[in-house]
C-alpha cells in the first residue's frame, strides 16, 4: 500500500475530543455526566438569523460566490469591527473562512514556509500546534505559568522576537485561560512589537465580545495604528453568535495578507455558501441582545466557578475576565489518592480520568494546551448543571489525600 504524506503523521486528533468522547461514552452507558469540557457556547443564534437564511434559500442563485466573501458580508463585517475600535479598513484588507481556524490555517500557508518559525505563548489553543506541524513550522513556545496569570510579559515577548519568529501567533481572550489583556498590557506589547519590523503578527482574538468587568477589548492596532502593515486580526461567529457549526471565520489585515488568503480560499473552498453568508449578515447587523446577555451570563457563571476555587487549598487559579473557561493549576494535588475509589491522581491527565469517573465530571486536562499542571473547565453548561458540578469537584479535591 503506498503511504501517507508526512503530514499527516504530524496531524493529531483533538485531545479534547478524546475526553469529550469518553465523557459520550459513559453517559450512553447511563452515568450521570456533566461535562465541563466542550469550549462552544450554550446557546443559539436568534431568530433573525433563521429568517435570514430561509429567506437566502428562497432565492439562491445556486452559483459560486467570490473567494474573498460577498459585499454584504464585508460590509457587515466592517462594521462589526468598528465596534470594538476597529476602523479604516476596507474591505481588500478583508477575507473570510470556514471558521476561524480555517482562516489561521490559509494565514499559516500563506505567511510560513517549511522550517519557518512561528512563536505563540503557552497555554495555547490547541489547533495552534497542530496547525503550525502540519505546515511543518519550527515552533517558539513561551512558557506563561500561572504564576504570571498567563499572561505573555514584554520581556518574554522582546526576547522571542529578537529571534525573529516569521510569525507571532497572540490569543486575546484566551482559550483555555480566559485571561484578557489590559489596554496597558496591550500597549506595553505593541510597543515591543514596533521595535521588531520582520515578523507577523496575528490576533486570534475570536472572543472579543466576551470580555467581563469593564476591561475592554484592545488590539494592537489600536495602540500603535503603524502596526496596521503587519498586524492580522482574526475573528469568528461561533462563539459571539451561537453559530460554531455555521462555520464563518474572517480576517482583517494588510491587504496583500488578505489577497494571499484569498488565493488560498480560490484553491479551497471558493466561496462562502449563499445561505450561510446571508446568516452571517443578519447575525452581526441585527440586534445584539443575545451575546450581550450571554457575555453578562457567563460572567455570572466566571464568578459561581471562582467561588468554588475558592474553597479548595493549593490551587492557583488565575481569575479569568473573558470568554467562558477557567484553567486551575491542580499540580499540588498530584500525588495525591482519591480515598472513595482508590484512583491515583498523578498527573493532570490521571486527574480528569479520576474526576470523570468517580464524580461523572468531565474537564480537560492542560496538557492539551501545552500547559500539564492545570486543567480547563468550560463553564457553558445548562445553568443547573454548574452548581452541582462546580459541588462535584469541590467534593472531588477533598477526599483527594
Ligand atoms: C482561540 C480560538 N481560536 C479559533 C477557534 C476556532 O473557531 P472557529 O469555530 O471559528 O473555527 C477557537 C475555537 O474553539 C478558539 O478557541
Amino acid at each position: 500500500m503506498p503511504g501517507f504524506a508526512s503530514r499527516i503523521g504530524r496531524a493529531k486528533p483533538s485531545a479534547i475530543m478524546l475526553v469529550a468522547d469518553k465523557a459520550k461514552r459513559l453517559k450512553a452507558e447511563g452515568r450521570d455526566i456533566i461535562s465541563f469540557s466542550i469550549g462552544v457556547p450554550n446557546f443559539l443564534p436568534g431568530e433573525n438569523v433563521y429568517d435570514a437564511a430561509r429567506e437566502a434559500l428562497s432565492h439562491d442563485s445556486g452559483q459560486y460566490g467570490s473567494n474573498r466573501g460577498s459585499d454584504a458580508l464585508l460590509d457587515a463585517f466592517l462594521a462589526h469591527m468598528a465596534e470594538i475600535g476597529l476602523t479604516g479598513y476596507t474591505r481588500a484588507n478583508l477575507a473570510t473562512g470556514i471558521g476561524a481556524k480555517h482562516v489561521l490555517y490559509n494565514l499559516a500557508e500563506a505567511l510560513l514556509d517549511e522550517g519557518d518559525t512561528i512563536a505563540f505563548a503557552v497555554p495555547y489553543w490547541t489547533s495552534y500546534l497542530d496547525i503550525a506541524e502540519i505546515v511543518n513550522a519550527k515552533i517558539d513556545l513561551l512558557p506563561c505559568p500561572a504564576s504570571q496569570d498567563y499572561k505573555l510579559t514584554p520581556a518574554q515577548l522582546d526576547a522571542a522576537l529578537a529571534k525573529t519568529p516569521k510569525v507571532f501567533l497572540f490569543n486575546n481572550p484566551s482559550n483555555p485561560t480566559g485571561m484578557v489583556y489590559t489596554k496597558d498590557e496591550i500597549a506595553a506589547l505593541a510597543d515591543v512589537i514596533a521595535r521588531h519590523p520582520d515578523t507577523w503578527v496575528i490576533t486570534d482574538d475570536i472572543y472579543n465580545r466576551m470580555v467581563f468587568d469593564g476591561v475592554g477589548y484592545h488590539n494592537f492596532v489600536m495602540a500603535r495604528p503603524e502596526l496596521r502593515e503587519r498586524v492580522v486580526f482574526v475573528d469568528s461567529l461561533s462563539k459571539t453568535y451561537g453559530m460554531p457549526g455555521w462555520r464563518v471565520g474572517f480576517m482583517a489585515g494588510p491587504e496583500s495578507v488578505a489577497k494571499a488568503v484569498v488565493t488560498m480560499n480560490s484553491n479551497h473552498i471558493t466561496n462562502l455558501p449563499e445561505v450561510t453568508t446571508a446568516a452571517a449578515v443578519a447575525a452581526m447587523t441585527g440586534p445584539q441582545d443575545i451575546p450581550r446577555a450571554k457575555c453578562a451570563e457567563f460572567a455570572a457563571k466566571r464568578d459561581q466557578v471562582m467561588a468554588m476555587f475558592d474553597r479548595v487549598p493549593g490551587v492557583t487559579c488565575p481569575r479569568p475576565q473573558g470568554a467562558f473557561y477557567v484553567f486551575p493549576d491542580v499540580s499540588a494535588y498530584f500525588g495525591k489518592t482519591h480515598g472513595p475509589t482508590g484512583l491515583k491522581v498523578d498527573d493532570d491527565v490521571s486527574f480528569c480520568n479520576a474526576l470523570l469517573e468517580a464524580k461523572g465530571v468531565a474537564c480537560v486536562p492542560g496538557s492539551a494546551f501545552g500547559e500539564p499542571r492545570a486543567l480547563r473547565i468550560s463553564y457553558t453548561c445548562p445553568t443547573p448543571q454548574l452548581a452541582p458540578g462546580l459541588e462535584r469537584i469541590r467534593e472531588f479535591f477533598a477526599e483527594l489525600a
